[in-house]
């Protein structure tokens, strides 16, 4: 299995793109299958994630033709309409199979995701939702099968917010008969990206972006070129590590536009951060100050930075508190970081990070993907050697990483 030594005590340097965003790519690759014509992608990370989605829809008998960062699907006929487990409990993220599938093929058949290392994360709101447009939906031997010879436009109002349950349904929906109307919507832009591209392919949505997202049913929609956005949560984690290693990095290819919950907190912690045309600028400072915050859906903090942060507050002058508020068990990283000689306390979803002067290097597990980035940030920022274990993690969301921070002039390797 891989892992990463890093040698801590660099300060980062220089200039990197930012790859498209996994969190974007991961509908809008589903959102092919709502038209008999192909449809190509380009900005898509090369990512596992990205890889198991194109091989389930492979498997399901999408024609797949990828070419570096180029992807065109060609759903014109299934052949095997079924999500498969083995696919499935890989990766959360391909129920989003499931709506797309049932409004174009009438049924749909995807195993349920499972659980996962950050928490339960039911999908008992994307079903709702179908059911309400008038799917029939069982589930069987653990799998959920749905059908609808067509889905009818309804009122729809989630019980939380589900980024993955509104994108889904705001799928089904641009094939429905009628208007939808998605009330408490998901607001991330990634949600913006999935309906921009939709859009594109001729669906009539309006909203996204907004907690009200409206969606008048067409008969059929067609192929486009769509631009996967820049990931804002890869671009989070850098500056993250800029900030903790007192660093000067330039990232490209992306925009603050989408992260001012976090450039703020960056700003509060002491660093000097300029945003550019499609591009970011940050100077960390000798040492941070620490940095409180609380995750909550977009466009408040978001719990995809919650690790990273806790990370930098490691080595911040202060205490910071930081609470949880959308996964229960997302903490697997403050024993990790403890290892590296941090102070955190956890009560229930609060964590208190008090900052030492600094971390030492030290053998580590990653658990899941953000808590991965965190121990890389920590290694950076670490005396000596930090060797970060299971980084399949990384792998699922994080493109070419050790050649990245290697440009910013870290001393990073992958070893096994
Ligand atoms: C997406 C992101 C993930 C991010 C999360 C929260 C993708 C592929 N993944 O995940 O990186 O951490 O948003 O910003 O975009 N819930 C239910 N029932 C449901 C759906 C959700 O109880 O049917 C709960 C979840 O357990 C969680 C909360 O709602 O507590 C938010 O989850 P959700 O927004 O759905 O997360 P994902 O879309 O899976």
């Amino acid at each position: 299995m891989d892992k990463l030594l890093i040698e801590g005590g660099v300060r980062l340097k220089g200039e990197i793109a930012i790859s498209g965003a996994k969190n974007a790519a991961l509908p809008l690759l589903c959102a092919a299958l709502l038209t008999a014509e192909p449809v190509s992608f380009t900005n898509v990370p090369q990512l596992n994630d990205i890889r198991t989605l194109l091989r389930l829809l492979a498997d399901m008998g999408v024609k797949v033709a990828h070419e570096g960062s180029t992807v065109t699907l060609d759903a014109s006929a299934l052949t095997n309409p079924v999500a498969s487990y083995e696919l499935v409990k890989t990766m959360r993220a391909s129920i989003l199979v499931l709506g797309p599938m049932l409004a174009r093929f009438g049924e749909a058949k995807v195993s349920l995701p499972g659980g996962c290392a950050i928490g339960a994360r039911p999908v008992d709101q994307h079903i709702k939702g179908l059911q309400a447009m008038g799917a029939e939906v069982s589930v069987d031997h653990g799998y959920v099968l749905a059908k609808s010879p067509r889905l009818k436009g309804v009122r729809l109002f989630t019980d939380m917010v589900t980024v993955t349950g509104t994108e889904n349904l705001m799928m089904a929906a641009c094939l429905a008969d009628g208007t939808t109307v998605i009330e408490n919507a998901a607001r991330e832009p990634e949600v913006v990206d999935l309906a921009n591209c939709l859009i594109a392919m001729g669906a009539q949505i309006s909203g996204a972006g907004t907690d009200v997202i409206r969606i008048r049913g067409v008969e059929r929609l067609h192929g486009t070129t769509h631009r996967i956005m820049p990931d804002r949560i890869e671009t989070g984690t850098y500056l993250c590590a800029a900030a903790a290693t007192g660093g000067d990095v330039r990232l490209l290819d992306t925009s603050s536009a989408y992260l001012d919950a976090v450039v703020d907190k960056l700003m509060d912690a002491g660093c000097d951060i300029v945003s550019e045309r499609n591009a970011i600028h940050i100077k960390g400072p000798q040492r941070l100050k620490a940095v409180s915050l609380r995750t909550s859906p977009y466009p408040a903090f978001p719990t995809d930075m919650q690790a990273q942060f806790m990370a930098i507050n490691c080595v911040a002058e202060g205490t910071a508190i930081i609470r949880e508020t959308i996964f229960e068990n997302r903490y697997m990283h403050a024993v990790e970081l403890q290892r590296l000689g941090a102070d955190i306390k956890i009560d229930g979803n609060t964590a208190f990070v008090t900052g030492v002067a600094k971390l030492q290097g030290a053998a580590v597990m990653a658990t899941d993907l953000r808590a991965s980035a965190s121990l890389v940030i920590a290694g950076l920022v670490a005396e000596g050697e930090t060797l970060v274990d299971r980084i399949y993690h990384l792998d699922r969301g994080y493109e070419k990483l050790e050649e990245k921070l290697a440009v910013l002039g870290a001393r990073v390797r992958r070893t096994n």
